[in-house]
């Protein structure tokens, strides 16, 4: 049984939400590849939950529905004025805020299919909300309310910034977006799924899985390769670093994959990117670092890039701030998890594996004053 530890390489569900068989990653068929390079994220979001792509006018409708899904209640904004900003993690205040949004929405425990749909597009319209306010309450600023006519990619950074991207940034903030809606039963969604098969709510399997998504064997890793990068601060310094560590055992953030032996699909998009953005940043040594870190891990131990490492400096160069790198894989990875969530509430089953026991054999019971 000690083979199972990490539950790797167990089928523990079946899915129809993505795939990755051979290497190659697909949403429900689509190749992440011609994803990322031609559909907007609402479109993805779409297909993600309905099994199919959308036509014209069920994406003009569904970008709608989002957009007017977007307004958080002004109780959990206020909420987030009250947490000690200065000292938390805003993937704590993420979870927080989430858990909170259940409390404000009377349909939260109800179980019907629209309702859980309807939930399922306040959760994907919100999480931008709470994570633009939030990183603008603790800067002293005031959140900006949503534009409806922009796009989801484009709202969130305006949301962030207070002002409109340009076309590039709008584009490479939307792939990477698609790239990170979903990807398998990755441990955050397990997570979701195993919360939400007790029939547990909506709210609940996304608070959980957010959770899951904080750790940094998953999904913060992102802003620990940009401390790593800072750390490093120059390509020249590079080798010496990740030897030093890699002879001292420590896990270099953004590299290895429990499924990826062979690489990571989405990472050559988001190295692309990567250099794209760094040239016209004026900073290429972030992308020269990378590759540079890339090479010496490749050859020092075999290990590949995951998405989380070239998204660190794609997402610098965005202007974001580090510690939203996270919460930004949440903005797009809830609508892996609400697909995820609907797809185990219609066909439901109890979610309980079984642990090899390795502790005592028949204890004596000894009163408390004996022992
Ligand atoms: N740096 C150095 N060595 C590594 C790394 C790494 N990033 N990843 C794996 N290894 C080594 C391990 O030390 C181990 O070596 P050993 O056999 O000599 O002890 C071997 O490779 C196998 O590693 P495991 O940790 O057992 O692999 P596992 O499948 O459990 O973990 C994981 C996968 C968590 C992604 C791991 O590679 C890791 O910790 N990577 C760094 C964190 C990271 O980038 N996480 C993001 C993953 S992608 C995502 O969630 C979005």
């Amino acid at each position: 049984m000690s083979q199972t530890k990490g539950l790797e390489g167990i089928v523990a569900t079946q899915s129809q939400v993505s795939s990755i068989i051979d290497g190659v990653l697909t949403y429900h068929g689509y190749n992440i590849d011609d994803l990322a390079d031609n559909a907007s994220f609402e479109e993805v979001v779409y297909l993600l939950w309905n099994n199919r792509l959308p036509n014209k006018e069920e994406l003009d409708a569904f970008a709608k529905e989002l957009a007017q899904a977007s307004k958080v209640p002004d109780a959990v904004l206020d909420q987030l004025k009250s947490f000690p900003i200065d000292k938390v993690h805003p993937m704590a205040a993420l979870r927080t805020a989430v858990s909170n949004l259940a409390l404000f929405d009377e349909e939260a425990d109800e179980m019907e299919e629209e309702a859980n749909r309807r939930k399922a597009v306040k959760l994907q319209a919100q999480l931008p909300t709470i994570v633009t306010a939030f990183s603008r309450i603790r800067q002293g600023k005031e959140p900006v309310a949503p534009k409806p006519e922009l796009s989801f990619a484009a709202n969130f950074l305006y949301m962030l910034n207070g002002e409109e991207p340009d076309e590039i940034s709008e584009k490479a903030f939307n792939k990477a977006l698609v790239l990170h809606a979903d990807h398998e039963l990755n441990a955050s969604t397990f997570t979701a799924r195993v919360c939400v098969a007790t029939l547990s709510d909506v709210y609940s399997g996304v608070t959980a899985a957010i959770g899951a998504l904080k750790g940094p064997l998953h999904g913060g890793a992102n802003e620990r390769v940009m401390a790593m990068l800072n750390e490093i601060g120059d390509v020249d310094n590079a080798e010496a670093y990740i030897k030093e560590a890699l002879a001292n055992k420590v896990k270099i953030m953004g590299f290895g994959h429990r499924v990826y032996k062979n690489g990571d699909p989405r990472a050559k998009h988001l190295r692309e990117m990567s250099r794209q953005l760094t040239e016209i940043t004026g900073e290429s040594n972030w992308y020269e670092m990378s590759v540079k870190i890339d090479e010496i891990v490749t050859n020092e131990k075999g290990l590949l890039p995951n998405v989380d490492f070239y998204s660190a400096s794609v997402y610098h160069s965005l202007g974001i701030e580090h510690d939203i790198f996270t919460p930004i894989f949440a903005v797009s990875r809830v609508s892996g998890w609400l697909a995820h969530i609907l797809e185990q509430y219609a066909d439901n089953r109890l979610i309980r594996p079984r642990a090899e026991y390795t502790g005592p054999d028949k204890q004596e019971w000894i009163p408390l004053e004996k022992r």
